[in-house]
């Protein structure tokens, strides 16, 4: 473990804050049943750690509420990773503005990626005075003694308060808070070390920091005894994992460990970068009894010339490679992956290099997003002579041909046998919705709710990107 990497592990300390927290409102503010609204913006990285924070409301006495209104707590765990996800948090912090004004002891606090940014900072100073408490991603495992701070008056209510800690750090044994009862995230390693020059990530999380092994195999294996099904562990750059650590570990002997109990599950994991897939991974995958067959692999753009402009550091060519070893090792394994249209300096041609590689590689599904300038980037300070009208354009071109792929994927399945994770029931359509190996939703007529069961079905029809299967 690197030197400079903090482990807190939650416990007493937190503990006490929560308790005094919770007498605060029970004895002081004599509100017997306090509130907590909680919104997430951005990745599965921001879902677990509001996770987190649920955990420590929760413990604190909190309920926690979808319904902002009657909340005695608002909190945004807030994104930045493009323009469009900031945006959001403003608007909805406009709102709040007036929730605050008919209840002033309503507590608003703004945490994530977003506020690692100065210059975001001194905007919400600046135009959301009513925030109370901003804190960085660093800094959950003060987040029981900030808010105590701000109740018990000792940081001058009203005022914001604003903590930002820059040391790298891993909070374990958090108390948590899941939303589902079939499926988790676990947190395997945070930050990131790579630098493509569009990405606002590093600059925000942090360097690369892995969890040890054995915090990581306690909480997947005390999932599994609980009875959680599929799996997905989470970090910046999965491929990374354990560069940082003393002991000889890293993702693919990770996986190996977390395939060998004798439950029945699935094991995902997001996000790879490919210039860390290695054909070990791969082989892993081959061999495995509970990883799923499909590998979320991002590529960004099929242009060699944009990719070593966005600092990615694999070729086309090095990336097709991996894919077709995939392909060859794994029978009907699908992939998924991230495109960014209209990089600054793309010109038509890169972007028609793009489409080629999607149609060789033939994804099952892609997350597509127009190039957002993040202040503080490379890239953002690259001419960027292509309008906005044109880029929306390609996108558009885009998802068409991806539309027609997804299809055609889809439309292979029918006639298969698969067994599929029954993830949610519904009463009044009679159906179960789950998710296949390869990570397609299935429609499946069912009278009883088998959710949370593996269950073997016939794949019948295909719909645009989904499939119509029934039970064996
Ligand atoms: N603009 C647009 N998309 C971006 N992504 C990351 N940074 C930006 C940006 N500045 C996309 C990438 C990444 C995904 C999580 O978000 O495709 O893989
Ligand atoms: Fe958004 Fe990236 Fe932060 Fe996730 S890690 S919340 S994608 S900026």
């Amino acid at each position: 473990m690197s030197e400079f990497v903090k482990i807190y592990s939650y416990g007493g300390v937190q503990e006490e804050y929560c308790k005094k927290i919770n007498k605060i409102y029970h004895e002081i503010m004599k509100i017997e049943k306090p509130v907590a609204y909680v919104k997430t913006y951005g990745c599965q990285q921001n879902v677990s750690d509001s996770e987190k924070l649920k955990g420590m409301l929760s413990e604190m006495g909190f309920t926690i509420s979808c319904d902002c209104d009657k909340a005695d707590i608002i909190l945004f765990n807030t994104c930045a990773i493009r323009e469009n996800a900031e945006n959001k948090v403003f608007g909805n912090l406009g709102r709040v503005k007036a929730i605050k004004k008919k209840n002033p002891n309503t507590i608003i606090i703004l945490c994530g990626c977003m506020t690692e940014q100065e210059p975001v900072v001194q905007k919400i100073k600046l135009m959301y005075p009513f925030v109370d408490l901003i804190f960085g991603t660093h800094s959950a495992q003060e987040f029981p003694k900030m808010l105590y701070d701000i109740l018990n008056k000792n940081s001058s209510k009203g005022k914001l308060v604003h903590i930002i800690n820059k040391e790298d750090s891993i909070l374990e044994n958090a108390p948590l808070i899941r939303n589902n009862k079939i499926k988790a995230f676990i947190s395997i390693m945070s930050g990131c070390n790579n630098f493509c020059s569009y990405c606002i990530v590093p600059y925000v999380r942090g360097r690369e920091r892995s969890r040890r092994p054995e915090a990581i195999i306690k909480e997947f294996k005390l999932l599994l005894e609980k009875g959680y099904k599929d799996l997905t562990l989470l970090g910046q750059n999965v491929n990374s994992y354990g560069k940082d650590l003393e002991e000889q570990i890293n993702f693919p002997s990770l996986l190996k460990k977390l395939d060998d109990f004798k439950y029945e599950y699935k094991i995902r994991f997001m996000t790879s970068h490919p210039k860390d897939a290695t054909k070990e991974l791969v082989d892993v995958i081959a061999n495995s009894k509970h990883i799923a067959r499909n590998i979320h692999l991002p590529v960004q753009s099929g242009s060699n010339q944009i990719l070593k402009r966005m600092n990615r550091k694999y070729t086309k060519e090095s990336y097709l490679e991996i894919i077709e070893y995939a392909k060859e090792k794994i029978p009907n394994v699908t992939f998924s992956s991230d495109i960014i249209v209209g990089f600054p300096g793309e010109t038509y041609e890169d972007f028609c290099e793009t489409l080629e590689l999607i149609k060789n590689v033939k994804f099952s599904s892609l997350f597509t997003f127009i190039y957002s300038p993040r202040e503080g980037t490379p890239a953002a300070t690259l001419p960027d002579p292509v309008s906005k009208k044109e880029k929306t354009k390609w996108l558009l071109e885009l998802l068409k041909v991806q539309e027609s792929i997804s299809q055609e994927i889809c439309k292979k399945m029918v006639g298969r046998e698969e067994r599929v994770l029954a993830e949610n029931y519904i009463e009044n359509e009679k159906c179960l919705m789950c998710r296949s190996d390869g990570n397609i939703i299935l429609k499946v007529p069912s009278n009883t709710d088998l959710s949370g069961e593996f269950i073997n079905v016939n794949i019948v029809d295909s719909a645009r990107e989904s499939l119509m299967g029934s039970l064996i």
